[in-house]
């Protein structure tokens, strides 16, 4: 358990203890066996939309739980604390397609698309990275050429997460190239559109039951209506997307640390070497206190984000240097405490029979996906010079 620092509600001690008990209960049985077989797992995050898991934010009349950012924090924490995999797909659906859903899109948008994909009925995904273009995004190629009522895309979109599930899909393309990134217009795609291929599903290190794939456009013909904002708001509509995302991959990495935290504790107080338990050597019991005091700093650098998202949607300020600085110090958190506890554990942090080596498999991509570590140090260092 973390130091209570935080005024949560009834409400939001409700959705937690929620998501614990369902991970405890629906995930924890299955998460080795899908890490193993790469699986997606259809049955658990179909039963996640019944408990509004899928779109906690939005609003009961667009589908979603109705609850505020804390609340998802929570949420996410506890569902990546058993499997972060599963809390990749949690995040996703909710930051990258619903909230960009709820902000940018038109009522009719949201009561088709926001609605199916916040209740959990339809599975929602976000297409910005291409094989050229990941951490510079505004240098992208696939194009959007508008023909009467339709806009025509081409291009190719890559390590896109539920590429190979999705039903709808927020798609970032060039509407004209000589404006750069003012340039970038937004689509919402039906993952059943003519012209829309999923390419082959990635082998990946960590989170193995989330799904990744390419997204080939081939005149793929998107109706204007389906146009996310106005053409040449793309980018900026990436990147707003893109600060609430990072918040919830700071969750995501705040529950990979304390899983890995937790297990750590029990294995030090546990394993005895040369007469006590290794918890009482200064080399484990100094890791015992650097992870815990990391994972502290972290949960509070994450609540605080939510706080700001949650304050933003009132003052409609900006919330990026927050995101920023929670997902960086949380995924690099993630990252010490999944690496601590493997050399804590010893063989058995290397072994499979344990969790331990997944949470290390999996807390890597917290440093790298939604902008990677470098790219978090970029965004805070150019605020805080004034240099953007
Ligand atoms: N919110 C709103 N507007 C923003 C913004 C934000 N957070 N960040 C930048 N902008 C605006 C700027 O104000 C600027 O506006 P004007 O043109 O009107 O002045 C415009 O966007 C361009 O900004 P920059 O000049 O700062 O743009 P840049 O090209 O230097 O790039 C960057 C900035 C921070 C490096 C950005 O490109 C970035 O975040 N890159 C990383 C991309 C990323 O995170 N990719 C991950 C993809 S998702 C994923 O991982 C897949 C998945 O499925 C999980």
């Amino acid at each position: 358990m973390g130091i209570e620092l935080f005024p949560f509600s009834e409400e939001h001690r409700m959705i937690r203890d929620a998501a614990r008990e369902f991970a405890q209960k629906e995930i924890a049985p299955i998460a080795a066996e899908h890490d193993e077989s790469g699986k997606f797992p259809y049955e658990t995050i179909r039963k996640m939309g019944e408990m509004g898991f899928m779109g906690i934010e939005v609003p009961e009349e667009y589908g979603g739980a109705g609850l505020d950012t804390l609340s998802y924090v929570l949420a996410l924490e506890e569902i990546c604390k058993v499997d972060a995999a599963h809390g990749t797909i949690m995040s996703v659906n909710n930051s990258l397609f619903c909230y960009g859903l709820l902000k940018f899109g038109t009522e009719e948008q949201k009561q088709t698309y926001l609605r199916a994909v916040a209740s959990g009925k339809a599975i929602g995904a976000y297409a910005l990275t291409e094989p050229m273009s990941g951490s510079d995004a505004g240098n992208m190629r696939t194009r959007a050429t508008r023909e009467g009522d339709f806009y025509v895309l081409n291009g190719r979109k890559s390590w896109i997460t539920s590429g190979p599930v999705a039903d709808y899909f927020v798609v970032f393309a060039m509407t004209d190239p000589t404006k750069k990134h003012k340039g970038i217009t937004a689509f919402i795609v039906d993952g059943k559109t003519p012209g829309l291929i999923r390419g082959k599903k990635e082998p990946k290190l960590g989170i193995r039951a989330s799904d990744t794939s390419e997204i080939l456009f081939e005149n793929c013909r998107v109706p204007v209506a389906n146009r996310l904002g106005e053409e040449g708001e793309g980018f900026k509509i990436a990147m707003t997307i893109l600060d609430a995302g990072r918040i919830g991959i700071a969750a995501q990495a705040l529950g990979i640390a304390e899983a890995a935290y937790e297990a750590s504790v029990k294995y030090a107080r546990e394993r005895e070497a040369f007469g006590q338990p290794i918890g009482a050597f200064q080399g484990i019991g100094f890791k015992i206190a650097d992870m815990k005091t990391r994972i502290e700093a972290a949960r509070l650098l994450t609540y605080n984000a939510a706080l700001a998202k949650e304050r933003a949607k009132i003052s409609g300020e900006r919330f990026t240097l927050e995101a920023s600085m929670a997902k960086l110090f949380a995924s690099e958190t993630a990252m010490f405490c999944a690496h601590a506890a493997v050399q804590i554990h010893g063989g058995m942090g290397y072994s499979k029979e344990l969790p331990i080596e997944r949470y290390f498999r999996d807390a890597k991509i917290t440093e790298i996906y939604e902008g990677t570590s470098e790219i978090q140090r970029l965004v805070i260092a150019r605020h805080e010079l004034g240099l953007k």
